[in-house]
């Protein structure tokens, strides 16, 4: 993998930059759709490409684990031959499935044991386990093994969660340093900061994540409860810390105004799944703001679902029509909800890499903030 940062804006810390990876570039700052289980819920691969323009999805190591199983990916040749996804991948690690999904599970300085929330099977994720898995899986960008803390959270929770993470990490560095892919293409681990919202906790993981020199790294633990003003502050502290020259991976961010926030505070890379899961229960997100499309005030309205955007489903398909769709619980309201709302954030995050290398971001993001977070 390799970093070329490329512009920076001169009234933020926001920047752009080019992810090349064996399975092509990404342009940054970018959002990538998450697919869980090997796919993006509702939207087929193609309209992720043509459609959405989506340059990297997520894949989870917990669920991906579990079902389907590692043999039949392997047997496959990989996630990507497996979902038929050419473009990159990542995968999460399990550090925030197992916690927010698995029951009965154990943490200890081995690893954490659980039982599977599908049939209740008993497994055990260490570092070393993890990584294996995902050579297996095969993801271009794998993350570490880590504790994601809850909200609010103890100082010395936090902070004894904290060190483990990051004795977690040498494991996991040490781990994936001596194995290979599997498939004849390069991956790459990012480490993760940790440390809840205690700034000093936060300054020592972020010292120690950056001191282990990986090609890019990851700040977790944030967007799990702590109101926006204090994921933003961390996430300033943070980005503040990490060096410069590797992108910066903000994990479960967020609304379209946290995704702007945090680009002007250098965030590269984010993920979320609210685009998806927001867009199956009739709430979209617009460049004019945010509509329940289960409201009345939409039953007549033969209006495009966005204009201003340039995608098929936006234009092609009447507000009236999609809340008729999502109203009688019609599969194709979801697709098409879910379709638009990825098209909107990547669009989004698109927009700012224009402004950014335009000089204009700071100006832009204020005013997008106040019109994509009005109700409408
Ligand atoms: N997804 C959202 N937050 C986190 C985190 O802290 N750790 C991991 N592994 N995944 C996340």
């Amino acid at each position: 993998m390799n970093f070329k940062l490329e512009a920076k804006d001169p009234g933020s810390k926001a920047r752009t930059g080019t992810i090349t990876t064996d399975h092509g570039d990404i342009k940054t700052p970018i959002f990538m759709p998450v697919g869980t289980a090997g796919s993006v819920k509702a939207v087929h691969q193609r309209e992720l490409k043509e459609d959405i323009k989506a340059q990297i999805i997520l894949g989870n190591t917990y669920h991906l684990y579990l079902r389907p199983g590692l043999d039949i990916i392997e047997e496959a040749g990989g996630l990507h031959k497996f979902n038929g996804w050419d473009r990159p991948i990542l995968t999460d690690s399990g550090g925030y499935q197992v916690y927010s999904l698995a029951d009965t599970r154990k943490i200890k300085e081995e690893g954490v044991t659980f039982q599977s929330h599908i049939d209740g099977s008993r497994h055990i994720f260490s570092p070393e386990a993890v990584m294996d898995i995902q050579r297996t899986i095969g993801a271009d960008i794998i993350m570490a093994f880590d504790e994601c803390t809850p909200y609010p959270c103890e100082y010395d929770y936090a902070e004894k969660s904290m060190h483990m993470t990051h004795r977690w990490l040498k494991r996991c560095c040490e781990h994936f340093d001596k194995t290979e892919g599997k498939y004849g293409y390069n991956q790459t681990l990012f480490p993760i900061v940790q440390g809840s919202v205690y700034k000093d906790l936060r300054t020592q993981s972020a010292e120690a994540i950056a001191s282990f020199e990986r090609e890019g790294n990851a700040i977790g633990g944030l967007s799990v409860g702590e109101p926006a003003e204090m994921m933003y502050e961390m996430t300033d502290h943070v980005c503040n810390i990490l060096p410069l020259d590797k992108p910066r991976y903000l994990m479960g961010v967020g609304t379209p105004a946290n995704i702007l926030e945090c680009i002007a505070l250098g965030i590269d890379m984010f993920d979320c799944v609210m685009p998806t899961r927001n867009a199956r229960n009739g709430m979209l997100f617009t460049s004019e703001g945010i509509i329940n499309i289960k409201n009345k005030k939409w039953e007549r309205d033969f209006s495009p679902i966005d204009p201003d955007l340039p995608g098929y489903v936006d234009n092609f398909y009447s507000k009236a029509y999609l809340r008729h769709l999502i109203m009688s619980k019609e599969i194709l309201g979801a697709q098409i909800a879910s379709i638009h709302n990825l098209s909107f954030y990547l669009w989004l995050v698109g927009e700012a890499r224009v402004q950014i290398e335009a000089g204009t971001f700071s100006q832009w993001k204020n005013k997008m903030v106040s019109k994509v977070s009005q109700r409408l």
